[in-house]
C-alpha cells in the first residue's frame, strides 16, 4: 500500500484519480478547498474500497500553501509516495479583461503550488529511492492559446518543469509524468463554452495515466485531439500553430 496525495480531489479528474488509486488499495490524502465535498468523497471511497482516506483542506492559492499542507501531512505521521498535482483552473478572454486577482490565483495554483509541493516532497522520495510525481498539464501545453493565454502558459510551464525533473530524478528512483488531457467533461468548463464533439471523461484520463505509468512514459497525452496538438509544432511553424489555436481559442474562451 502506498500513500497518494491528490490535490483538487473534490471534483473531476482529481476525484477520479482518488477512486482509481483507492481501488488499487492505496491510502489517499484528499485535498482541496471544499471540506464537506472532500469528506463525502472520503466516506464513499472508504465504503467502496475499504481503504482509509485523510482529508486536509487547503486553498493552494494561499501564500505558503504548500508548506502548510506538507507540515499537516507530516503532523499526521504520513509519508507521500505518489504526488498527484492535479488542482488547477483557467481564466479566459482578452488578457486585460479577465479578473486580475483570479489570474494571480491561477498562477499560484497552476504553477507555484505544483512547483513547491514537488520541491518539498521529491527529496524524501529520492532518499527512499522510490516515488512518483504526476503533474496535470494539458493539451494546451503544446502551443500558445490566445484567449486562454495565462492558462496555456501555466500548462506549458508544468510540461517543461515535469520533463526537466523527470530527467533529473530518473536515476534517483523517482518517476515523473506529465499528463495532458484534452477537453474533459468536468466542472472545469462550467464558466466556458463546452468544446464541440465528444468530450473525454475523467476516467479516460485516469486510464491513459495508468497505461503511461506502466510504460514509464514522461508525457501522457489523453485523446486523439491532444495527440494532434502535441504533433502540430513538429509539422507547422509556430506562427501557423497560433493561427489555428487562436481561432479555436476565440470560439471557446473569447468573451470579448
Ligand atoms: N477538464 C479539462 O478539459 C482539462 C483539460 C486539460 C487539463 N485539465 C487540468 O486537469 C486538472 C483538474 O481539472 P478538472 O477538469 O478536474 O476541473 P474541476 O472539476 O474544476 O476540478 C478542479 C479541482 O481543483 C480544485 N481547486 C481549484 N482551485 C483550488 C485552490 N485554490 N486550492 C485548492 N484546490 C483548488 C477544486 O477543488 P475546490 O473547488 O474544492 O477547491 C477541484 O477539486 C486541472 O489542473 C486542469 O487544468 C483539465
Amino acid at each position: 500500500m502506498q500513500t497518494v496525495l491528490v490535490t483538487g480531489a473534490s471534483s473531476g479528474i482529481g476525484k477520479a484519480y482518488a477512486y482509481a488509486f483507492a481501488k488499487r488499495g492505496d491510502h489517499i490524502i484528499l485535498t482541496a478547498r471544499r471540506k464537506e465535498v472532500l469528506e463525502q468523497v472520503a466516506e464513499d471511497i472508504t465504503k467502496q474500497f475499504h481503504t482509509t482516506c485523510t482529508v486536509i483542506v487547503q486553498d493552494l492559492s494561499d501564500d505558503d500553501a504548500a508548506i502548510t499542507l506538507v507540515k499537516e501531512i507530516e503532523k499526521q505521521g504520513l509519508q507521500v509516495d505518489i504526488l498527484v498535482n492535479n488542482a488547477g483552473f483557467a481564466t479566459k478572454g482578452l488578457l486585460s479583461h479577465s479578473d486580475f486577482a483570479k489570474q494571480q490565483r491561477e498562477l499560484a495554483v497552476n504553477i507555484k503550488a505544483v512547483t513547491e509541493l514537488t520541491y518539498l516532497l521529491i527529496d524524501k522520495m529520492a532518499e527512499r529511492k522510490k516515488g512518483t510525481v504526476i503533474n496535470l498539464a494539458s493539451a494546451a501545453a503544446f502551443n500558445p492559446v490566445p484567449y486562454n493565454a495565462v492558462y496555456s502558459a501555466t500548462k506549458a510551464y508544468v510540461l517543461s518543469f515535469s520533463q526537466s525533473i523527470a530527467y533529473e530524478y530518473k536515476d534517483k528512483g523517482v518517476y515523473v509524468l506529465a499528463v495532458c488531457p484534452q477537453a474533459t467533461d468536468t466542472h472545469f468548463f462550467d464558466e466556458f463554452n463546452k468544446m464541440e464533439g465528444r468530450m473525454r471523461q475523467p476516467d479516460d484520463v485516469v486510464r491513459s495515466t495508468f497505461r503511461a505509468m506502466k510504460k514509464r512514459k514522461t508525457i501522457c497525452t489523453d485523446g486523439k485531439m491532444c495527440y494532434l496538438q502535441a504533433l502540430m509544432p513538429h509539422f507547422l511553424s509556430r506562427k501557423m500553430c497560433v493561427r489555428i489555436t487562436g481561432r479555436v481559442g476565440k470560439a471557446v474562451w473569447g468573451n470579448t
